[in-house]
């Protein structure tokens, strides 16, 4: 049937897996008459905040956009001073992050960063391999069209044959192979789109889009996403049983 890692269709109260664009850095400087750099640091602090949240409320993988394929078109300035703050924030952030269970894995092609960005994400992962309490995912230099490339790329080099690629083994190929699909997707900065983040993967998430600019998010904001998500009827394609069906005509 499909992958074996599509949610149960069920209406679980706490989601396994939480994705999000966490857009609006820029914005949330401008309104200070501060420069871009200093909403991306404040979002740093944000994130640390939104990883202990959602392991303190039972989520079991997070999964960030942090640089995105097309974040490269910026001013060189901007992508520049990125660079810099994932150094920074591994040396900052990832001994506390390490100390309280979180495994951190990156997804996105990792042969454009410097080889000082390489090692760090390195670094992050390998310190980190052994935590089970939430899996945070950084999504860096990282597009969902990349993804569906580089997974059929893989079959290929593979050798597998057309009737050998299904979407369980495309699935096994996709950089969240070993995650199951996100349950909830958020956006903050109150854009409502995807911008070329998970496009396989959330094919049944259930979308949430907030105003709030990425450096304001807190507990209180992800509390808010996770009850709208509890709200949610999720079908998956199925009929929904636990209310009357109406009369087929001519039945
Ligand atoms: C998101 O914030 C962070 C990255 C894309 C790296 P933005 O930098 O896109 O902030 P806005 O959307 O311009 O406010
Ligand atoms: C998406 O935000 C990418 C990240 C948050 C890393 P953007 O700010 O780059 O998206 P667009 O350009 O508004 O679609
Ligand atoms: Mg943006």
């Amino acid at each position: 049937m499909d992958s074996p890692r599509a949610p149960a269709a069920s209406s679980a109260a706490v989601p396994r897996h939480v994705a999000i664009v966490m857009d609006g850095n820029g914005r949330w400087a401008k309104r200070r008459f501060m420069p871009r750099f200093f909403g991306h640091k404040q979002g740093v602090d944000a994130l640390v905040r939104t990883v202990q949240a959602c392991a303190d409320r039972g989520v079991e993988y997070l999964t960030v956009f942090a640089f995105s394929s097309e974040n490269w078109k910026r001013p060189s300035e901007e992508v520049s001073g990125l660079m810099g703050l994932v150094l920074v924030a591994v040396s900052k952030y990832l001994t506390k992050l390490s100390k309280e269970g979180v495994r951190i894995r990156i997804v996105g092609d990792r042969e454009a960063v410097s080889d000082r960005v390489r090692d760090a994400w390195h670094t992050a992962e390998s310190q980190t391999a052994h935590n089970t309490r939430i899996t945070l995912s950084v999504a860096f230099n990282y597009g969902g069209r990349w993804d569906v490339v580089q997974a059929c790329r893989r079959a290929v080099a593979e050798g597998l044959a057309p009737a050998e690629i299904d979407e369980a083994r495309l699935s096994s190929l996709m950089a969240l192979s070993y995650a199951p699909d996100p349950d909830l997707f958020i956006r903050t900065g109150g854009e409502v789109r995807i911008s070329n983040f998970l496009l396989w993967q959330v094919a049944y998430a259930e979308l949430y889009f907030s105003d709030c600019l990425w450096p304001d998010f807190d507990a209180a904001e992800l509390d808010q996403a996770l009850a709208a998500y509890a709200r949610r009827d999720r079908r998956f394609g199925l009929v929904k049983t636990a209310e009357p069906q109406p009369a087929t005509s001519g039945a």
